[in-house]
């Protein structure tokens, strides 16, 4: 395996590591995935050549690691302790992805560490309670490794040292066919698929998910099947949502997504997973924004957005003060 360092302006920095059948690489910028390649076909949405201007413009937070908190809060405010925190309001009265000011949008320290069966790039940054109006001051690392099996593997430490909420992810999208086409023709594969009904605002609004391994009766279940699913509450939810943006609880913490040529497997110690396949492209006006709705299909491993409100001092997200946080999330991509 081989990695080379490109430094591009703003103190953006790509790194880049060549296995042989596939390629991929890092920024600091949002400790991201800019692109992976299997042979010549581009598996995740991306730009590797212009990254200093694309990301810190595109709002699809391509590759970017969300946090402090991934998805939405209800009225951009929750209680904690006892204690009532508002956040800023960047979606409506909501707050989505931690705020203007999220990890996406910070550029991380890293160091790479050269293997031998694989590389690590350990991004690091330190955040405070005054840069996003969550309580607690915090170091964060994630922990990006690629190795000779073609498996990336994320991983979040953490300590804060007040209590606060804590709910990583990384918002890759995927598309694993070589033409780029629409991920309609991609299946999802689990023991367990219930989804989430959300409202307009995409905030969860029941805690009954849809069973869609009742729903379906026919294996792979497609994302077209849903698309065009008969069924009346299927249909409801992604009449108005125009896709998916919906959360999902999976089986054994492990979630399958393939095309007739290649598998993604994606195994995590998080909870649930937010599949989001790009419903609406038009948001972004630039040259950049070359993306048709259903270009590609976000895997959000994390807790259930918006936790904190709906289950109070049982949410998951909640991090005690100086009790290390960490979660894994494998993507591991094969041929078929
Ligand atoms: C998703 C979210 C979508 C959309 C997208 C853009 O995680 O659920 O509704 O906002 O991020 O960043």
């Amino acid at each position: 395996m081989i990695v080379e360092v490109e430094k591009q302006n703003h103190g953006i920095d790509l790194i880049k590591i060549d296995n042989d059948d596939t390629y991929i690489v890092f920024t600091n910028y949002g400790a991201r995935i800019v692109c992976w390649k299997y042979h010549d076909n581009n598996i995740v949405l991306g730009n590797k050549v212009e990254a200093d201007e694309f990301y810190p413009e595109n709002p699809y937070k391509f590759g970017a690691t969300i946090g402090r908190y991934a998805g939405r809060i209800e009225n951009a405010s929750f209680n904690l302790n006892n204690k009532y925190y508002q956040l800023e309001e960047n979606e409506m009265t909501n707050q989505l992805h931690g705020g203007s000011n999220g990890l996406d949008r910070r550029l991380f320290d890293y160091e790479i560490q050269n293997n031998i069966t694989n590389i690590k790039v350990i991004f690091k940054l330190q955040i405070q309670s005054k840069e996003d109006g969550y309580p607690g001051d915090m170091m964060i690392k994630v922990i990006h490794t690629y190795d000779v099996e073609h498996r990336w593997t994320i991983e979040y430490e953490a300590t804060s040292n007040e209590d606060t909420l804590f709910n990583p992810t990384n918002h890759v999208y995927f598309n694993l066919n070589r033409d780029n086409n629409v991920i309609d023709n991609h299946s999802i594969i689990s023991e367990q698929l219930k989804m989430y009904p959300i409202d307009q605002n995409h905030l969860i609004s029941s805690q009954q998910p849809i069973d869609l391994l009742e729903r379906f009766n026919h294996r792979p279940i497609q994302f077209q099947d849903i698309f065009n699913s008969e069924d009346k509450q299927i249909k409801e939810q992604i009449y108005f949502n125009k896709g998916l943006d919906h959360p999902f609880d999976i089986g054994h913490h492990r979630l399958i997504v393939e095309n007739n040529e290649f598998a993604l497997d994606v195994e995590t110690t998080m909870t649930n997973i937010v599949i989001f396949t790009f419903n609406d492209t038009s948001e972004w006006k630039s040259d950049f924004n070359i993306y048709k709705p259903h270009s590609g299909v976000a895997l959000e491993t994390q807790y259930l957005p918006n936790d904190i409100n709906n289950e109070g001092n049982k949410a998951k997200s909640i991090l005690k003060a100086n009790v290390p946080f960490y979660a894994k999330t494998i993507y591991h991509i094969s041929e078929k």
